[in-house]
Parts: C-alpha cells; structure tokens; sequence
C-alpha cells in the first residue's frame, strides 16, 4: 500500500515539483498523480506547463487561471488590513498560498483524490500555509509533501528527473528562488544571502532603477470606496485591471522595492527581496484615505489588528477563526473608508501630497488659524485640568507637598 491513491500536485512547471511527480509514483507508491498549476496572474505561459506535466507521468494537467479571485479574495481584503509583516513585506507570496490550497482541495473533492501534495521544503514559511490551509479546508484529506522528505541535493534532483524524462533545466539555472504572481515577485537565495551583498539591478521585473526612471514626476489618483480600490486618475477599473496599472505606473517610477531580513514562523531569518509596487502604494493609499475617514479611536485600535493580522496571514492562519473574526472588524470599519488619495511618483518615491472624501471627518472649521476659527478655545482649559490631574496628583506626592 502506497501513501495515497490518488494524489493532486500543486504545479509550477521547475524541477522540483515536476520531480514530485515520478517519486510520488515510485517512492510511495502512488498511481495516479493530478497536477494542478494555479494562474495567479504571474504573466507567464502556462500552456507548456500543462504539456511538461503529462510528459513527467501525470494523469490529468489541470491549470486553473484564479487571478481575480486572488486580488478580489485575499489581496484587496489585505489593503483593507493595511497589511504589512513586520512593517514592510505586503505577503505577496503569503496571500496566494490559502488559494492554492483551496483549489487544490476542491480539485481533490472533484477527483475523488485522497491527498494533495505540494513541492515546499521544511525550511520556509509555504509548507506551513498550506498545510495548515488545507487541514482547515478538509481535514480528512492527507497532504504529500515530498521535497521535505527526499534529503535530495540540487543535482541529485535532477539526476532521477533525467531517469524519468524530466529534462534538465536548458539555461544555466539562475542561483535565485524567485516567486512571482500579480501582487509581485519575492526573490532570495544565491548572492542574497549574504546580507551585506547588495542586490543586483537584473533581479528586478517590475520596477525600474531609479537612473532609468522618467526626469518629471507624475501623479496618481487612486480612488476607494467602502476601503476598496475601484478607480484611477478617474477611471473605473476592475480589481486585476487595477493592480496591472498601477504595477505599470507605479514601477516605471522606481517604487515598489524592499530589501528585507525577516523573521520566518520556523524560527529563521531569512534575507529577501521584494517587489511589489502596485499593493505597496495601495496600501499607502489606503491608510491616508482611512486617516480622513475613520475616527481617532477606530484608526489607533485597527493599528493593532492589522499588526496580528499580518502575522496571521504570514503564519498560514488564513482560514483560522480568529483570523476570520478579525476580517469582520475590519470590514465593519470600512463602511465610510471612501475618497480619492493623490500620490506624486518620482525617483523611487511616493508621496502623498493630497487626499479628499464625501465622508471626511476633517473639519475645517476646527482646524483652521484663521479667523473663521469655531473651536471653544477657553474649554481647554476645564479640559487639561481634568486630563492631566492624574499627573498633578501624582507629581505632588512624589515631591512631597
Ligand atoms: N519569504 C516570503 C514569504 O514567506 C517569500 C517566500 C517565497 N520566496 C521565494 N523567493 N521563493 O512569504
């Protein structure tokens, strides 16, 4: 008896998932081996994709094209969440891995297949969100993780590829783990992991070196209503729409790159570059429009959701309870997150330089010095007293009078 009959491969088309395919076979006995490639907007064909699999011995190559639900289902919800882990990565990666997982468990419910399986090594955080997505997803369904069993080195990788057919990689292949979908690209390993080492200019797709970028700055509006991006410069996008123009506009001004140590869930560092202009400015955007429309307490208490919500969505708790919990907050508090931002783009930088909304709290009567000035000032001070006697008190009894 093998580990599983009928087994769906999560599928990229490189080495090491295609790999999976004759060792699910051979090592563990299992007959038939689906493949599922996800299109996740990543710009690439996948047709050949499709063809490589049934040449490696899979029974049935299914490719599923899912960029809309990733930006409508996980990414814009995550701009809703202002969601950066540890302040600065926009889970580009992270955010695809719950999908993944769940077509692959509806393909296996379809297939009558009783695993899934899935290319992740031990070391990184991928393992972990799908494993954990799919446990939570169906639970009866077992998940196959060969190359975190297989103890094979690169070249031994290859080498029993070649004793099945798979061939090996034809251009020299790059030192570089890259991952890439619509959101953006992760890139680490080879050169990087040295932390000192800067990044070569050739490791970037969609942003353009600062000396490259256009000599006059250019502006950008971004419209949301109910937190939701849906316009710009005016214009009505649908969501995969939008993030292709904006990756577009926002990259050829050279925004969009972190370089990054971040901290692993498996306890690592590990060193990573990203790019991701589209969701980083969004995200910028976002929290500007949120900053004329929520109130104060509502902005400073979703401060803290948003920081266990990142972790939750880096951590692979996608489909956790408390993760959905929160997801409720956080939609409740974008009822009124409507308005129009105004970003000015040059020479690698983004700045906000302008922001309106039917729903603006901002109050210019308040605010201004002018002489049209409505605030009551001389309630200020009744105000003060009250605030500060906890300290007065307390001054008092520390210099003993
Ligand atoms: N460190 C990122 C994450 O955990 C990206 C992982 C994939 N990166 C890669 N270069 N293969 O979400």
């Amino acid at each position: 008896m093998g580990r599983a009959t009928k087994v769906v491969l999560a599928y990229s088309g490189g080495v090491d998932t295609s790999v999976c395919i004759p060792y699910l076979k051979e090592e563990w006995g299992v007959e038939d081996v689906i493949t599922l490639a996800a299109d996740l907007g990543q710009g690439e064909e996948l047709g050949p994709i499709k063809e490589k699999a049934l040449t490696s011995g899979a029974s049935i190559s299914l490719v599923e094209d899912v960029t809309e639900i990733f930006v409508k289902d996980y990414a814009f919800p995550a701009i809703q969440a202002n969601a950066l882990y540890e302040n600065r990565y926009p889970l580009g990666t992270a955010l695809a891995r719950p999908l993944i997982a769940k077509i692959l468990v509806e393909a296996a419910e379809k297939y009558g297949a009783d695993a899934v399986a899935h290319g992740c090594t031990g070391k990184g955080n991928d393992q972990v969100r799908f494993d954990v997505s799919i446990a939570a997803l169906n639970p009866n369904i077992k998940v196959l993780a060969p190359a975190r069993e297989w103890g094979m080195s690169r070249e031994e990788t290859i080498a029993y590829g070649e004793k099945f057919g798979i061939p090996t990689p034809v251009k020299k292949s790059s030192p570089y783990s890259i991952d890439r979908n619509l959101l953006g690209r992760s890139v680490e390993a080879g050169p990087l992991e040295d932390p000192w080492t800067e990044a070569e200019e050739e490791i970037y797709l969609m942003t353009k070196a600062i000396a490259d970028t256009p000599d006059q700055p250019e502006y950008v509006e971004i419209t949301f209503e109910q937190g939701l991006p849906t316009h710009v410069n005016g214009k009505a996008l649908s969501p995969v729409a939008l993030i292709t123009e904006l990756n577009d506009v926002v990259g050829r001004h050279g925004v969009g790159r972190i370089d990054m140590i971040e901290n692993r869930l498996v306890g690592i560092k590990s060193r990573e570059i990203y790019e991701s202009p589209a969701l980083l400015v969004l995200i910028q955007a976002h929290r500007d429009i949120e900053s004329l429309t929520l109130t104060k307490d509502v902005t400073q208490y979703k401060r803290g959701i948003e920081e266990t919500y990142s972790q939750m969505v880096y951590n692979g708790q996608w489909y956790s309870p408390l993760k959905m919990a929160l997801d409720a907050f956080i939609e409740k508090t974008q009822e009124r997150v409507s308005g129009t931002v105004r970003i000015k783009l040059f020479k690698g930088t983004a700045n906000i330089v302008g922001r309106k909304s039917n729903e603006s709290l901002y109050a210019p009567d308040l605010a201004t010095y002018g002489a049209d000035d409505t605030f009551d000032h001389k309630a200020a001070e009744g105000f003060i007293y009250v605030w500060g006697l906890p300290t007065r008190i307390w001054s008092e009894k520390v210099r003993g009078n």
